[in-house]
């Protein structure tokens, strides 16, 4: 039986990959970090907690890393912790350095020290793109990172390719554009809309505030992203990937669709907000994944329309269980929201 790492498992990819893992019968072993409250949510969401073992770890903490491969010996590690949002990254660029730069190569270094044939996934990115300087963005587009965060991921790309050519390691990077689903973390602009386009059809909510609108992602959706992670590991050789859709879409046209979706006209409730503009952002993201569909025969299934729709479904969903007394592990009713009571940057 093979058995693999995933680090970061209580986050929205996590728990996707660890549910494929599990059906590919796969032993999985997943690292959390200590928290004042725990938050297994999306794991009891999709029913696996129990089919995993769980391993305490923080990617700043070299000995807990060792520990958790240690424990778990993979065949694979799935590098999917960090500090993923990118505007928290402006807030705390030191932070996002170690846990998104340094920790990649502490990974390679027990790799180097304890068994080079672990199969070694990065998380890398499209941020890494920054202002695009062609479109579509392919393998060999050059990176012009525009945040902490995609400075960060940048270093960990390159850490990755070199240990690949200078030790011989099975080390990839995915870089995957934009993916989201109902497990996505409510900070993030695609949830934050389904979430209060919920609210707001149930009474619960009367605006939505938002920052730059104009913004374009190739938006995907992650139950689909994950096995592309997977089929990276699976490939004969260690090589980098693209996984996208093709396509892209501005926040302004997700708006649209997903309060059509409700019935509803984004423009009677949706305010823009300049505490929520970015000090730098990425304009327009958009993949070219032929390379990853040649090669591995992975393609996007889901389109932007569907995507939307399950999202606002799924949030309406939960919020007519919650008002109806239901109790179910779910991230929503915990969240502080926007911020009336944050401050941020001078
Ligand atoms: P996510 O929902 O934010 O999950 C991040 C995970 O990392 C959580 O489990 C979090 O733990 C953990 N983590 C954060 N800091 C840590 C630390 N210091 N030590 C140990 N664990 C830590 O992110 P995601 O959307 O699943 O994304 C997975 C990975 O893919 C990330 O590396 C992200 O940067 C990258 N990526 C994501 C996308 C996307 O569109 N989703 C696209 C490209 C690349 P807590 O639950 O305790 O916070
Ligand atoms: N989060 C957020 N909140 N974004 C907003 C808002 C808002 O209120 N208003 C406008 N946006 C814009 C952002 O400025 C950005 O241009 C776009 O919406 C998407 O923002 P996010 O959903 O926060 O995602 P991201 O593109 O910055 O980063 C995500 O995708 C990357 C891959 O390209 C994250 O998952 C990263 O971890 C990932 O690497």
């Amino acid at each position: 039986m093979k058995s693999a790492l995933i680090t970061g498992v209580t986050g929205q990819d996590g728990p996707y990959l660890a549910q494929l893992l599990i059906s590919k019968g796969y032993k999985v072993f997943g690292t959390f970090r200590r928290v004042s409250t725990p938050n297994f949510w999306r794991l009891q969401a999709l029913g696996i907690i129990d089919k995993i073992t769980l391993i305490p770890a923080d990617l700043t903490d070299m000995a807990s890393l060792l520990e958790a491969v240690t424990i778990s010996n993979p065949d694979e590690i799935y590098n999917l912790a960090a500090q993923s949002f990118v505007e928290s990254s402006f807030d705390q660029p030191l932070l996002t350095a170690d846990v998104d730069g340094s920790s990649t190569t502490k990974f390679l270094e027990i790799i180097r020290h304890l068994k080079k044939d672990i199969k070694f996934y990065q998380a890398s990115t499209s941020e890494l793109y920054g202002t695009v300087v062609e479109s579509p963005q392919n393998e060999k587009t050059p990176f012009v990172p525009n945040s902490p965060y995609a400075a960060a991921k940048l270093y960990a790309f390159h850490i990755s390719r070199i240990y690949r050519h200078s030790y011989g390691i099975f080390a990839t990077n995915g870089i995957l554009f934009n993916h989201e689903s109902p497990l996505r973390g409510l900070e993030f602009v695609t949830r934050k809309i389904s979430n209060a386009v919920a609210r707001i059809k149930l009474g619960l909510q009367n605006d939505l505030l938002l920052g730059n609108i104009e913004a374009k992602r190739d938006w995907g959706y992650a139950p689909e992203y994950v096995e592309g992670m997977w089929r990276i590991l699976q490939h004969d050789k260690p090589e980098d990937f693209v996984i996208a859709t093709g396509e892209t879409h501005s926040v302004k046209e997700f708006l649209e669709a997903a309060f059509s979706e409700m019935s509803l006209n984004w423009e009677d409730y949706v305010k823009t907000d300049k505490n929520l503009m970015r000090p730098m952002d990425v304009p327009l993201l958009c993949g070219d994944a032929s390379k990853v569909k040649e090669k591995l025969g992975w393609e996007p299934q889901t389109k932007f329309k569907e995507l939307v729709s399950i999202m606002v479904k799924s949030d309406l969903e939960k919020w007519k269980k919650h008002l109806a007394g239901e109790m179910f592990p779910w991230d929503a009713p915990n969240f502080a929201g926007d911020r009336a009571f944050i401050k941020r940057r001078n």
